[in-house]
């Protein structure tokens, strides 16, 4: 079933994948409108992409809240509906062997931001939020309050590498420096670990031997820009569902994984 969606984004940086989706609604490819920009950063020079348009924005400012946490540790900043064990029992996004007070205050201070980013988003009524160059992880605390729906998940990411290859923040560098001779770039829904989640497009592109480091950051966006509208219209066309396939190896263990099957149009 095909229908027009309300997108939110959320931003870091320049934000030309933002740039690219609100182009793609204007021209059609994508049947939908974005009706907030959010952004960690209150420098993020993508906002003004957004307020060119008369769209709403709105800053919750990572930086001061994990400083300010760190400053003074105070329990009382913590929401009342937060509970450490569960929300570290969920998480993937740190070995096991990770220093547990390293975990807790990562945890900790991710959910006080994402209870003012939850309050600032829930005030707009939207189908699906795009990660567009945010560069914080969301925590399950987050990502439990938007995809109320298991069967429906409703937060995409782009990350600049062909996952699972070089998942983190620097994916077009990580690419360059192994001498990998293709990159690419993913679209895929957030789970509760680092660029985890089932994939819902991919696209990729040659390496050349005098390519710099620019170079494939270049081609690499330049693939972004048309793969996030496809895979946003994927969703709005209903044609995304995630299914657990379930593998046996050729040593009898058995593998298993969400995936994204794509419905044929
Ligand atoms: C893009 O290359 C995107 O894939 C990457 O940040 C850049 C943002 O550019 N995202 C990540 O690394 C997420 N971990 P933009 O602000 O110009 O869209």
């Amino acid at each position: 079933m095909k229908s027009f969606i309300r997108i939110g984004a959320l931003i870091s940086g320049s934000g030309t994948n933002l740039e690219a989706i609100l182009k793609a609604c204007e021209t059609g490819d994508i049947s939908g409108q974005v009706v907030f920009t959010g952004s960690d950063n209150p420098e993020a020079a993508g906002l003004k992409r957004a307020e060119r348009r008369n769209i709403p924005t709105f800053v919750t400012n990572y930086r001061r809240i994990i400083k300010d946490y760190r400053n003074n540790p105070d329990p009382q900043k913590l929401p009342r509906d937060f509970s450490l064990d569960e929300i570290r029992s969920k998480q993937s996004f740190f070995a096991k062997a990770t220093d547990p007070a390293k975990v807790e205050t990562f945890l900790r201070t991710r959910a006080i931001a994402e209870v003012d980013l939850l309050k600032q988003i829930q005030s707009f009524s939207f189908d699906l939020l795009v990660l567009a160059g945010f560069m914080r992880n969301l925590s399950p605390y987050f990502i439990d309050r938007i995809n109320t729906d298991p069967a429906r998940p409703r937060i995409m990411n782009i990350h600049p590498a062909l996952l699972p290859l070089f998942a983190g923040t620097d994916g077009y560098g990580d690419t360059f420096r192994y001498g990998c001779k293709v990159g690419g770039c993913t679209v895929h829904f957030i789970d509760y670990g680092e660029d985890s989640g089932p994939i819902i497009g991919q696209r990729c592109f040659a390496i050349q031997e005098t390519d710099t480091i620019e170079d494939v950051k270049n081609k690499g966006l330049a693939e972004e820009w048309k793969l996030y509208p496809e895979c946003i219209q994927m969703f709005a066309d209903n044609r995304l569902r995630v299914v657990k396939m379930t593998h046996t190896l050729p040593s009898r263990k058995i593998y298993q994984r969400r995936v994204v099957k794509i419905i044929q149009e």
